[in-house]
């Protein structure tokens, strides 16, 4: 009975009924991760990379539509060349095991961000996944990569503000369905769950228009850890939850 009910613990329960279609993953706690093993910063970002592919794998056999996940920030060009570059590398590395993979595995991969300071063959690669994403079917991978909420809305403002210029649009005839348009999620439905592990309590720049009613999910497990057993009760702890959206519900 003692193991019956430990294995329950392991194991929460799921409401087959009520999957989130969206699920976006602050993916964070790669480098306290390896600090605390002795070992380099660079160890976390590839053991995080590992959990991030089978993350991705139970999400689709949960039947979720989309999973965006924050792997580069604009911000996190601040940190040490090294650093950066062995990101860089991991990503490279993902990217071709993903245009071998991703037609058997069935998943469709987008890129939000600005890509344009990556190098050519990073930059090639994901224009391989994009093309090849027109002929798969699965779940939707958005990957932010040198992305940043202000920078993203900053420049759809831009655009905006260019038509007006143009005399294409009148300021006063902006609505907010123009302006969503024109972010990198344009389409894609809001997260209905964000999950933050790595003990950290806060947006860091992620999804500022997106997650206006997204349920947050914070975990202390730092993302390495992070393996099926936390994603099934991130997913229970959002199916108790009330969304109500400003109704009295
Ligand atoms: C997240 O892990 C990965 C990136 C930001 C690229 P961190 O590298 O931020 O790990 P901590 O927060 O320092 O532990
Ligand atoms: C957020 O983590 C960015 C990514 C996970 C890619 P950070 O580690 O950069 O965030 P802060 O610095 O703790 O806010
Ligand atoms: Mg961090």
């Amino acid at each position: 009975m003692a193991w019956l009910s430990r294995k329950k613990q392991a194991e929460p329960e799921i409401d087959p009924a009520n999957i989130p279609r969206h699920v976006a993953v602050i993916m964070d706690g790669n480098g306290r991760w390896a600090q605390q093993r002795g070992l380099p910063r660079t160890a976390g970002h590839s053991a995080g990379s590992e959990t991030f592919r089978k993350a991705a794998d139970t999400l689709a056999r949960l039947g979720v539509e989309a999973f965006t996940v924050y792997a580069f920030s604009t911000e996190n060009w601040k940190r040490p060349p090294e650093e950066v570059s062995a990101i860089m590398g991991l990503l490279d590395k993902y990217l071709h095991e993903a245009v071998r993979d991703m037609r058997e595995k069935n998943i469709r991969l987008y890129f939000w961000g600005d890509t344009s300071p990556l190098s050519p063959s990073l930059r090639t690669l994901i224009e391989e996944t994009q093309k090849i994403s027109e002929s798969t079917s699965g779940m939707r991978v958005n990957v932010c990569l040198n992305y940043g909420g202000r920078d993203e809305l900053t420049r759809a403002c831009r655009a905006l503000a260019q038509q007006c210029e143009d005399g294409a649009l009148k300021a006063a005839d902006i609505t907010g369905e123009m302006l969503e348009n024109r972010l990198y999620s344009a389409g894609v439905s809001d997260p209905d769950l964000l999950i933050r592990p790595g003990g950290e309590r806060r947006i860091s720049n992620f999804l500022l228009w997106q997650l206006a009613y997204t349920e947050f999910v914070f975990s202390d497990v730092l993302w390495p850890d992070f393996g099926e057993k936390e994603i099934l009760s991130a997913i229970a702890e959002y199916q108790r939850r009330k969304r109500r959206y400003g109704g009295i519900g």
